[in-house]
């Protein structure tokens, strides 16, 4: 390959911004606890390659042949000022290359490209440096993650990307580490815990990386975690500050950032008892975090309560501050600015964490612009509000809901009574899953409007009768099993699958109201890239990859990259030539939990980076997938009873990795053609004892008696038999 000067790129697009990127060293930053350098000379050298540092970062539009950050700016527009490619051309696109990320768990990168290279990530936390130009491979790096940590990702093993600054890539790995490595090698520079290991957090998240601070937060919040976000020295991994989102369990200060905030505005939101005690409370950011230069702020989505359930989790009710809310923080101290609650006394799982956009936007008096911060959280509203106090300016639903009715003058939801389920199951829309979920939304400037990957995936919420602390499992105070039959009648999955719906929506900020949306068939779209080649790039877990007219909707081009596509796809140039890229695997959260049968609508499960260019026309390779034996494994041997009581534990403990209705949608093993449930004792071995545990498969004989056990089985089988031969058959590895 040609690696390219690391200056060359920039030199062409910004002479002004020259000097900050390339004559000079970045600042060091003063770590509150690290000792100032002493001299010039302690300032990190400059790297010659990829120097990337935070004026590069903000001048990022001036540079559209780079994808610098996860949102392509700080701003996070997700949108590329190239034009090569536009809206008459685009059916010439075809495949340049293609790159084996070589796993069949989920796939959620975006690729980052800086001075010809690109690097993404795959399940697992791997990272890929890879030639932009052919799909070259450079260098792998494996952070040697102990399989069993698995069972702590609430939806799926999967990794948003990467952030590059300063001659380094930055991952965060799903066992918590956040680590440093060298951009042109791939050796590791530094390694840093992030979380309490003992506990079930995880990291999907791409960090971001500001003045010399790199940006991570974490998940964990099903299972039962208290969230933060917190600022690492670029340079040495140490920690320089961090700002918890929910109160510490004693309500007492942590010595950290949020520590006026949550005494002055959050702790008396929340009960001074009830499951969040020792559930931790949620309130993790584990994906958007974006840093306004123009405020020099950081703001960041907050995620869902833990337990999700508020009777449980504080039964005198409350806020519960931040849970659910788009925070602003000082970007150098992480000290609280302002915080704007998208779903006060979350119950439903409504996270705030989703794409969080910047733009100036002609709010003002005779067109003047206002500085907004734009977010289409789950819970189906699309709010704009002023991105230097957190003031709401406006809000509509973009989705049918039935939770609210629409919002108040301070954008605090107007909810409909019955929607605070008790002990009856209450069908609602959005679900849990969300109106938009981690799928990157996209801001056309030019435009005005965003892209919102928004779908309709209802479900039943009840009270879960069972609650009680599970350490290392599932902590939702929600029955998963309401209103399941043990025995679906035939058609239920046709019915369930004809309830789910997906849309692309070309959403107006300024009328809240959209101008265009194109309805997909299947919910779970992708991510979206916005160009101004007047397009809208965004893929869908059927594996169709389809460009739009972003004025029209007009489909203009698409092409089946024989995989589930939900990544946020990307856009950069070599040489004068456009490319276009998409990251694609079939896995995360819907797959698993309610992917609802693999059939010919999920091509494959082998990850790729698919990268394409006008004129390529290099050929996909079809997924060579062994046919499953849909076949019974046992003689159906339960009771009803047993049954029942199987229907009630499998949702409880194994839906969201097997699949609802025991149907998997063929990332980890379908249960009822699994020959392991064909047999007791291999059965109990796995399940009670754990022998699979290193993969994954922890055991549960912690929280299952081993009838329990066994009734799940019961149920297992009976749904083999009574679903034989129901669904398409597909493949599964
Ligand atoms: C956090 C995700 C997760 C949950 C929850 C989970 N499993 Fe698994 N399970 C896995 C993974 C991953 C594997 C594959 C392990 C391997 O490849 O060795 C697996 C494999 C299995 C297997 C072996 C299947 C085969 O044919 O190889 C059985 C049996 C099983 N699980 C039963 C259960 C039961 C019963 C529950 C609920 C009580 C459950 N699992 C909950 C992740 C999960």
């Amino acid at each position: 390959m040609t690696l390219r000067n690391t200056c060359g790129l920039w030199l062409a697009g910004a002479a002004a911004l020259t000097l900050a990127a390339c004559g000079q060293a970045s600042q060091t930053p003063e770590a509150d606890d690290a000792p100032p350098p002493e001299t010039e000379a302690a300032a990190p050298p400059q790297p010659d390659f990829a120097a990337v540092d935070t004026a590069r970062i903000a001048a990022a539009d001036e540079t559209p042949d780079e994808w610098l950050s996860y949102g392509g700016n700080y701003d996070e527009h997700r949108h590329s000022g190239l034009t090569k490619v536009d809206t008459d051309n685009v059916g010439r696109l075809g495949v340049a290359w293609t790159y084996d990320l070589t796993t069949n768990r989920g796939v959620e990168s975006t690729p980052i490209v800086v001075d010809g290279v690109m690097y993404v990530t795959s399940a697992w936390s791997v990272v890929h440096a890879l030639d932009a130009e052919t799909g070259e491979e450079l260098w792998v790096y494996e952070p040697d993650v102990d399989y069993a940590v698995g069972a702590k990702a609430c939806c799926d093993v999967v990794n948003r990307g990467v952030a590059v600054y300063n001659g380094k890539v930055y991952v965060g790995v799903i066992d918590g580490r956040l680590e440093a490595l060298d951009a042109q090698t791939g050796e590791l520079v530094w390694s840093t815990v992030t979380v309490d290991q003992s506990k079930p957090y995880t990291i999907t998240g791409a960090p971001r990386v500001v003045d010399g601070k790199v940006l991570i937060g974490n998940g964990g919040a099903e299972l039962g975690v208290r969230g933060y976000l917190s600022a690492y020295d670029a340079e040495t991994g140490k920690r320089v500050w961090r700002f918890y989102t929910v109160p510490h369990p004693e309500k007492k200060a942590d010595n950290a950032a949020s520590d006026t905030a949550l005494a002055k505005l959050a702790n008396d939101t929340w009960d001074d008892e009830g499951a969040w005690v020792s559930d931790g409370g949620g309130g993790t950011v584990w994906d958007s975090i974006v840093y306004d230069t123009v405020n020099d702020q950081v703001i960041f989505g907050v995620g869902n309560g833990s337990p999700w359930n508020r009777d449980v989790r504080s039964p005198s009710g409350g806020d519960n501050l931040f849970l659910s809310s788009i925070v602003a923080v000082d970007a150098d101290t992480g000290e609280y600015n302002w915080h704007f609650q998208t779903t006060p006394g979350d119950n439903w799982d409504y996270t705030a964490t989703q794409t969080i956009i910047l733009a100036d936007l002609p709010l003002g008096e005779a067109g003047a612009t206002r500085r907004v911060a734009m977010q289409a959280p789950k819970n189906g509203f699309f709010y704009v509000i002023d991105a230097a106090t957190g003031e709401f300016i406006s809000g509509e639903n973009f989705v049918p809901m039935t939770w609210a009715t629409g919002l108040d003058e301070n954008g605090r939801p107007l909810e409909v009574a019955e929607a605070r389920y008790g002990s009856t199951p209450v069908m609602q829309l959005p679900g849990a899953l969300g109106a938009h979920n981690w799928q990157p939304m996209a801001f056309n400037p030019e435009l005005d409007l965003a892209y919102i990957p928004a779908q309709e995936i209802p479900q039943a919420y009840a009270r879960d009768p069972r609650f009680s602390d599970m350490p290392t499992k599932w902590n939702t105070g929600v029955d998963f099993s309401a209103g399941q039959p043990p025995e679906p009648p035939e058609g239920t999955i046709d019915a369930i699958r004809a309830t789910l719906k997906g849309r692309l929506i070309a959403w107006d900020p300024l009328a809240q109201e959209a101008r265009w949306s194109v309805e997909h068939d299947n919910a779970w779209n992708g991510g979206v890239l916005s160009t101004a080649g007047g397009l809208v790039f965004q893929g869908k877990l059927d594996g169709e990859f389809a460009a739009y007219d972003a004025a029209t909707g007009e489909k203009l081009w698409s092409h089946d990259v024989k995989s589930g596509a939900a990544s946020g796809p990307g856009t950069y140039a070599i040489d004068g030539e456009q490319y276009v890229t998409i990251t694609t695997g079939w896995g995360s959260a819907y797959a698993l939990a309610a992917g609802m049968g693999y059939d010919e609508t999920v091509p494959s499960t082998v990850g790729k980076v698919v990268t394409f260019k006008l004129g390529g026309n290099e050929i996909i390779a079809d997924p060579d997938l062994p046919m499953i034996e849909r076949t019974p494994k046992a003689e159906d041997f339960a009771s009803a009873e047993m049954v029942q009581d199987g229907t009630v534990h499998y949702a409880r403990n194994c839906a969201v990795c097997h699949g609802q209705l025991a149907i998997s949608s063929g990332v980890l093993p379908d249960l009822r053609w699994s020959a392991i449930a064909g047999d007791a004792e291999a059965w109990n071995s796995v399940v009670m004892d754990g022998t699979l545990s290193a993969n994954g498969m922890v055991a549960f004989d912690d929280v299952l008696t081993p009838e329990q056990s066994e009734a799940i089985r019961g149920y297992v089988i009976r749904q083999a038999h009574i679903g034989a031969g129901e669904e398409p058959t597909g493949g599964q590895p």
